[in-house]
């Protein structure tokens, strides 16, 4: 199997703060990887990294086996790396399918210019846009919620439509930072049906931080452990569960929580 992302002895600190030291690990195409570990380990430090808000100071990051350094997070989306956000990030003002369009928009071709030379083909990309969106819509069970301003939508649905708005931007690798956070067990399922769909139907990538662990252990092939900015842990979910030094770190406080 290819490696799809290789994280190569990334090490990235804020001042004093060590946010990651030294991780490397590889994600392979086509599988759900998770990324767990207390609060603090490093998780959403190494999202950062990986589509590029943060610059790690050493190490590299390969995507299809070719290093992101010194590519912006735009660019990083376009070459597939979309990404949804612990706290949600969405056009609140905006309706459902607003936030959608307004994420494909990076795909189009036609600019203002040669939208005003080439009023057809401009056209038809947007009528092909909405198209795409209409699809992810339908498929995460959004039709009934498409006109409502995000704002109004409970918590589980805000979520619900920030994987649209990640999902409009045709990933083949995902990164999902605690998509399950604060839903509740119904909400919870749902989202991970939608994951697991993700990746039969279209054969995405996913990177999937989440503190449920028996919902990480269910749709997860592996698994790396976060503690301290340090790799403490990789394997499969059943040789994480075993694994002492990670029961320690991480899961025997899971556990009695
Ligand atoms: N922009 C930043 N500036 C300064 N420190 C930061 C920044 N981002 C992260 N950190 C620090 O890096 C460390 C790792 O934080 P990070 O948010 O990556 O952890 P996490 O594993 O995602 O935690 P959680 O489970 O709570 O979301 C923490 O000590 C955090 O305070
Ligand atoms: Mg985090």
């Amino acid at each position: 199997m290819a490696v799809k992302l290789r994280i190569d002895h990334v090490s990235l600190s804020f001042g004093g703060i060590k946010a990651l030291k030294d991780v490397s690990f590889d994600i392979e195409e086509g599988t759900i990887h998770a990324v767990i570990g207390p609060n603090g380990a490093g998780k959403t430090s190494l999202t950062n990294s990986i589509n590029g808000f943060y610059t790690p100071q050493e190490g590299d990051i390969l995507f299809e086996g070719k290093s992101l350094k010194g590519i912006p997070p735009y660019k990083r989306a376009k070459l597939g790396i979309s990404r949804t956000f612990q706290n949600i990030a969405l056009y609140t003002n905006a309706t459902v399918l607003d936030n959608l369009m307004a994420a494909r928009h990076i795909h189009m071709k036609a600019n203002l210019l040669t939208g005003a030379l080439f009023y057809g083909p401009a056209q038809r990309e947007e009528i092909e846009h909405r198209r795409r969106v209409e699809e992810i819509i339908e498929f995460l069970e959004m039709e009934s919620i498409r006109k409502a301003r995000v704002g109004t939508l409970s918590y589980g649905l805000r979520k619900r439509v920030e994987l649209g708005r990640a999902l409009a931007l045709e990933p083949t690798l995902l990164l999902l930072d605690e998509p399950m956070a604060g839903m509740n067990v119904e909400e919870k399922e749902d989202m991970a049906r939608f994951i697991l769909d993700i990746h039969e139907r279209q054969g995405t990538t996913i990177m999937i931080i989440e503190h449920d662990i028996g919902l990480v252990m269910d749709i997860s092939h592996r698994i790396v452990v976060l503690d301290f900015g340090e790799k403490i842990g990789e394997g499969t979910p059943e040789e994480i569960r075993h694994d002492e030094r990670v029961i320690k770190a991480y899961l025997g406080q899971e556990v009695s929580a």
